[in-house]
């Protein structure tokens, strides 16, 4: 079969040619006496062949299937049963083509939106930074309590907002890099300090394990976020009482960093999904833990930018262990 995505097929030349200028089922009973491609000696093993074009609702051709046979002449009955497949495939066709067109409006829609929200929300924690800098005047610890709630709140849009240009960026192929040589190691020590509030909010313990330098030639910002994700990720699955381990090793050229905790895990049936975007296991919703499903889309589109891979690795008991493998910078690669 053959799909009509800008390929240059001679319209009138043999019968995928012909079925193409036709634009209805060609064929052909004899090849002895008619060439099957003008201009190419016929083959004495075919004796018949058929094409048959699936034609869309506005009559353009969308695909042409087209079959040789060393037998004569295809029956009568498999030619339209043919043919009236070819109508089914074109519709299917038609309606794949309908459904891309809808994603891209989504996501230009999505991506239009969140740009416009970004502004607005720039200029509230702007200012609610200078509020809280006390520099307007003195407040009390109700008005401090007040604003360092609607702080976290927007902090909170502005991550989600920033997630989902990302994701945008991400599905369009727009991903840009900005390539140094990072310490993957120094930067795991970072991620979790940052996570360190949430983490202690939740009674949630942190331990790092990053002794040995693991330098990868990468974007320093975006792999923060991978590690903030993942880490994000396992304090918020995990109940009060539960740990997170943060582990980097280095090695045969490549640097694994792996997040374990022990929290609630992710069933089997959606185990295959959990890097989709938009994609929450049923474990969450039940559980009732809030989010949008991009973290880990983010996570893989990283990862991969890097040249490297994420998975969820297979767990003895309780809680999940996420892998990340990255390709070392090749000065390190030299050193091991
Ligand atoms: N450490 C983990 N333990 C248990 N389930 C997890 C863990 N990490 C991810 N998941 C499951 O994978 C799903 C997808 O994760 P992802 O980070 O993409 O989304 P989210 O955390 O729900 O939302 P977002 O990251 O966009 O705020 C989660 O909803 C959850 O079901
Ligand atoms: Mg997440």
């Amino acid at each position: 079969l053959r799909q009509l995505c800008g390929t240059n097929l001679p319209a009138g030349g043999g019968p995928a040619g012909l079925a193409l200028q036709r634009r209805q089922t060609v064929v052909f009973r004899d090849l002895t006496r008619e060439p099957p491609r003008p201009g190419l000696p016929a083959d004495p093993r075919l004796r018949s062949a058929i094409a048959i074009p699936a034609v869309g609702g506005n009559g353009r051709v969308l695909a042409i299937a087209e079959f040789f046979s060393d037998r004569q002449l295809p029956e009568e009955g498999l030619v339209s049963t043919l043919t009236s497949l070819a109508g089914r495939i074109a519709q299917y066709i038609e309606r794949m083509g309908a459904e891309a067109e809808t994603q891209r409006m989504k996501d230009e829609f999505v991506s239009t939106v969140s740009h416009e929200l970004r502004t607005p929300l720039s200029s509230m924690t702007g200012w609610l930074h200078i509020l809280l800098g006390g520099e307007p005047g003195p407040l009390t610890s109700e008005q401090r309590q007040f604003l360092t709630t609607i702080k976290r709140n927007s902090d909170r849009l502005m991550r989600q907002v920033g997630d989902l240009l990302l994701a945008g960026q991400i599905e369009s192929g727009r991903l840009s890099l900005e390539l140094a040589e990072v310490d993957v190691a120094e930067l795991a020590q970072e991620a979790a300090d940052l996570v360190a509030p949430q983490a202690e909010a939740q009674k949630v313990a942190i331990t790092v394990a990053a002794g040995q330098p693991a330098v990868v030639n990468g974007d320093r910002a975006r792999l923060l976020q991978l590690l903030d994700n993942l880490l994000t990720n396992a304090i918020k699955f995990t109940p009060d009482g539960g740990q997170v381990r943060l582990s980097v090793t280095a090695g045969g050229g490549r640097c694994e960093v792996t997040v374990s905790d022990t929290g609630i895990g992710v069933p089997p049936q959606d185990r295959p999904h959990l890097f989709e975007r938009f994609y929450r296991a049923s474990s969450a919703t039940e559980h009732r833990i809030t989010g949008t499903g991009l973290g880990l889309a983010i996570c893989r589109a990283i990862a991969e930018g890097h040249h490297g891979t994420i998975r969820l690795a297979e767990r003895e008991g309780p809680g999940s262990v996420f892998v990340v493998e990255l390709p070392l910078a090749a000065r390190e690669e030299k050193a091991i």
